[in-house]
């Protein structure tokens, strides 16, 4: 059997439509798997799944939902359950939000959003996809954190502080959940380019001092997270769990 064959697995994408979970969501359709695209906007959620099925000759279908509320996400994991019979193989979480500000212009209801989106999120999501893993047999649950949940950067306290409780809510899940074969691991990306990034992007100046801090020095393109994603997704990890896979040209090892 292929280790990247999935064509008997079925997925979930939340963040799905753009950016870095859009690549992911390619990854996976083209190797075979059932993808469900996640969006806040039905539109999108729809423009998306349609546009990976043509281009990836793969079968994928969308849904709208918002992991910043409860009743949402349990109206995704009812959506999902209906659509593959009460069981899911693979649930992968790249929402997320970022604001960069210093500590002193963050006021409470801007902490406490992103710590809504990103970390009181991913716990919503890893808690109402858990029996759709569990019923499947096996199950991967990967989150996308960022390298800065371990390394410090001026400007990013709120970011930061949810990405490094996603990164300890990913390994103390993969410890509950060893014993239901269900493998919970993290990649953390450094920069990239996307929709995230935009800010940086649009700066020259700033892209290139942004740059400096990257051995490759560079950003990557969405395509170069795949491969980390079908690693943590195929039977070739069966024994990788608590793990974070960093994907950033070098910058953790400086
Ligand atoms: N780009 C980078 O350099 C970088 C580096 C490290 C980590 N990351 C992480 O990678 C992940 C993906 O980011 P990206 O770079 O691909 O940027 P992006 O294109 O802006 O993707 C962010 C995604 O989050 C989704 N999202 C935001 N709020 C949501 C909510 N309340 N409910 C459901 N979905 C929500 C958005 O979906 P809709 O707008 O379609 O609803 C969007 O697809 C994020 O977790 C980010 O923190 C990115």
């Amino acid at each position: 059997m292929s280790l990247f064959d999935f064509s008997d697995a079925t997925a979930v994408v939340l963040g799905g439509a753009t950016g870095l979970g859009r690549a992911m969501a390619e990854g996976l359709a083209s190797h075979g798997a059932t993808v469900c695209v996640v969006s806040r906007s039905e539109d999108k959620a729809k423009a998306a799944a349609d546009a990976i099925a043509e281009q990836c000759d793969g079968r994928c279908w969308p849904c709208a939902a918002d992991v910043a509320s409860e009743a949402s996400i349990r109206q995704l994991r009812d959506t999902l359950s209906a659509r593959y019979a009460g069981r899911l193989n693979i649930a992968i979480n790249s929402a997320g939000i970022n604001v960069r500000n210093p500590i002193e212009r963050i006021s409470v209801d801007e902490w406490e959003s992103i710590q809504r989106v990103n970390s009181t999120g991913a716990f919503l999501f890893a808690r109402e996809m858990f029996p759709l893993l569990k019923s499947s047999g096996w199950g991967r649950l990967i989150n996308i954190t960022s390298i800065f949940a371990s390394r410090s950067f001026p400007g990013r306290t709120s970011y930061a502080s949810s990405k490094g409780a996603v990164l300890q809510l990913t390994r103390t899940l993969a410890i509950e959940w060893a014993d239901e074969n269900i493998t919970v691991n993290a990649i953390s990306p450094g920069p990239f380019l996307t929709d995230m990034t935009r800010p940086i992007l649009d700066n020259p100046e700033a892209y290139h001092r942004f740059c400096e801090n990257v051995p490759m020095k560079r950003f990557a393109e969405p395509h170069e997270l795949i491969t980390a994603c079908l690693f943590l997704a195929s039977p070739a990890s069966t024994f990788v769990t608590g793990a974070e896979i960093v994907v950033d040209g070098g910058w953790l090892a400086t």
